[in-house]
């Protein structure tokens, strides 16, 4: 449906005016339950939602939204495998890949958990040989290094969760190739023993020029090294896709391949054989618990009320932010190292399933849909991009989030690095004012007219929202359930946007130009001409240097 059509977008409209000449200060000040309120916690993750421009009467005109919008009834559609991604005709099943429960998943009135077991217990004893030293490359040794060559969701999901687990890594060095740029490849193997080398080719479609480039070169370098002996590939290559006929013709046994589905998207892939990387760096055990972090946040999406349902909290947060207040986009901060790849993990989550310009019906809409994601470790941005946040002239929430404690390991710095996470969210919301920065000046002994010249570029305007999760500790389990959380916030926010958030017409273009271009480059005159900038361009190219 439209969602401006409902009664609940009017009144939020109207909310909106009001609200945006309130300061978060002084909504903290008329309600001291504030801070205890606008808290839920699920699935050991705590979440402080009291520092974003809301109040109740807002929050009660999103949820009304939300039941507008018929979100709880996506939500049964989606877990019940309908076929919600109407463009493509597929079931949206990745919460099936994670399902610990006994009840059948359905499609075209199939069972589809069977399989899903019997897939994953394939990698399972796959990855329990390669850890354990049974599986041997060609010439009898053990495997050390694994390089997963993949792109989009067949490299970021199991990349950014071998990065976020890195202290319980315990299985052989994990790398990630995506770039066709030929370094990246290149760069990686540098080091690597191609006897002790195995690939993971990854890809949903087993057609994606980047990643069939990378296999292609990977395999010449076993070859060179295994003195053009074919029957080396066995031992080095394994796939996983949902093309058996694609990945026969790369050369790679089917015996070394492991499916997955039309119905799981690329980007939510990772509960699949895409995980294998991360089955391989930790082991099944460990797979298990993610997989349980997110079966229980599965849980939470489906039975808690709107009012204490992380995602759909988050969701509908953004939505005010986006349609109501203006912003186009939304920073996500995690202040734990090992979560760095999780800012580009949500960008492709994020940004490839909602940003779409039309309903699922074809309908073009005629309001704000997903924001720009982006961000950074927090650290580093408070010493990057943070000024903007402080003090730039766009709104732009932040998602705080921080893990108290990582398995295992004691950390010397831990109290900097909360402090600094908190310091961030309050300086945002409070900011400083003229009156207190005369005061601090004033102790420093700056003289008036030392304050006047400074005061307006030391003055924070402050009422710059954020949200904050805390993870009790980022072991396997909570970072399935963070994952699991961004990607029903997601949904929640398809849903109200009217939107397929499962499809992704909206990169195929440049796939297509890029092949046609890519012969012109090499001089192939009879392909049709492009547009005058890009011909220049080409024209450029072919006269540089190769
Ligand atoms: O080009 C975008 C995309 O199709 C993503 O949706 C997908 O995750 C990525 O490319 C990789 O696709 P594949 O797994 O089929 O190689």
């Amino acid at each position: 449906m439209n969602p401006t059509t409902s009664a609940a977008w009017s009144a939020l409209s109207t909310q909106a005016q009001a609200l945006k000449t309130t300061h978060l200060r002084d909504i903290f000040q008329k309600d001291p339950t504030r801070a205890q309120r606008l808290t839920a916690k699920a699935c050991g993750i705590y979440l402080d939602y009291s520092k974003n421009r809301v109040t109740d009467e807002v929050l009660a005109q999103l949820f009304k939204l939300a039941e507008d919008c018929k979100v709880q009834d996506h939500i049964k559609a989606m877990f019940a495998g309908e076929k919600i991604n109407n463009t493509e005709k597929r079931a949206v099943l990745h919460t099936a890949l994670r399902n610990l429960g006994e009840t059948p998943v359905k499609v075209d009135g199939q069972d589809v958990i069977p399989a899903v077991r019997e897939v994953r217990a394939r990698t399972y004893a796959f990855a329990k040989r390669v850890r354990s030293g049974e599986w041997l490359g060609f010439t009898g040794k053990t495997i050390t290094d694994v390089v997963n060559i993949g792109i989009g969701g067949s490299d970021l999901g199991p990349l950014m969760v071998v990065e976020a687990l890195k202290p319980l890594a315990d299985g052989p060095r994990l790398h990630f190739v995506s770039n066709v740029d030929s370094l990246h490849l290149k760069q990686t193997l540098k080091s690597l023993d191609p006897e002790r080398t195995l690939f993971i080719v990854a890809s949903k479609t087993f057609t994606t020029i980047e990643t069939l480039t990378n296999a292609r070169s990977a395999r010449e370098w076993l070859l060179e090294a295994a003195k053009g002996d074919k029957s080396a590939i066995a031992r080095h290559f394994v796939a996983v896709s949902t093309n058996k006929e694609k990945v026969s013709e790369f050369g790679i046994d089917l015996d070394n391949m492991f499916g997955f589905w039309d119905w799981v998207g690329g980007r939510y892939s990772l509960w699949s054989a895409i995980g294998l990387p991360i089955i391989v760096a930790f082991g099944p055990d460990r797979f298990d618990e993610l997989l349980a972090g997110a079966y229980e946040m599965d849980q939470h999406f489906q039975t808690a009320p709107l009012t204490q349902n992380l995602p759909v909290l988050l969701g509908l947060l953004g939505v005010w932010y986006v349609d109501f207040l203006g912003s186009s986009s939304h920073v996500i901060a995690p202040y734990n190292q090992t979560l760095h790849r999780l800012p580009a993990f949500l960008q492709q989550l994020d940004m490839e399933s909602n940003g779409k310009g039309v309903r699922a019906d074809g309908s073009s809409v005629e309001y704000a849909t997903g924001p720009v994601i982006w961000g950074e470790p927090g650290i580093n941005g408070q010493h990057a991009y943070f000024q903007l946040l402080h003090q730039g002239t766009h709104l732009i929430p932040v998602d705080f989030i921080l893990a108290l404690a990582q398995p295992g390991q004691v950390d010397p710095h831990r109290k900097t690095l909360i402090a600094s996470c908190l310091a961030q969210a309050s300086a945002l919301m409070n900011g400083k004012t003229e009156a207190e920065v005369q005061a601090e000046m004033r102790a420093k002994g700056s003289s008036e007219a030392q304050i006047a010249e400074l005061l307006p570029h030391r003055v924070f305007k402050g009422n710059r929202p954020s949200s904050t999760m805390l993870l009790d500790e980022l072991s396997p389990r909570s970072l399935g359930a963070l994952i699991a959380l961004y990607e029903h916030k997601v949904f929640v926010q398809g849903s109200v946007w009217g939107v397929n958030s499962f499809d992704q017409w909206g990169v195929e273009l440049g796939k297509q130009l890029a092949t046609g271009i890519e012969q012109r480059l090499g001089g192939n005159a009879t392909e049709p001409a492009y547009d005058a900038s890009t011909e220049a361009l080409i024209r450029y190219v072919r006269n540089a240097k190769p």
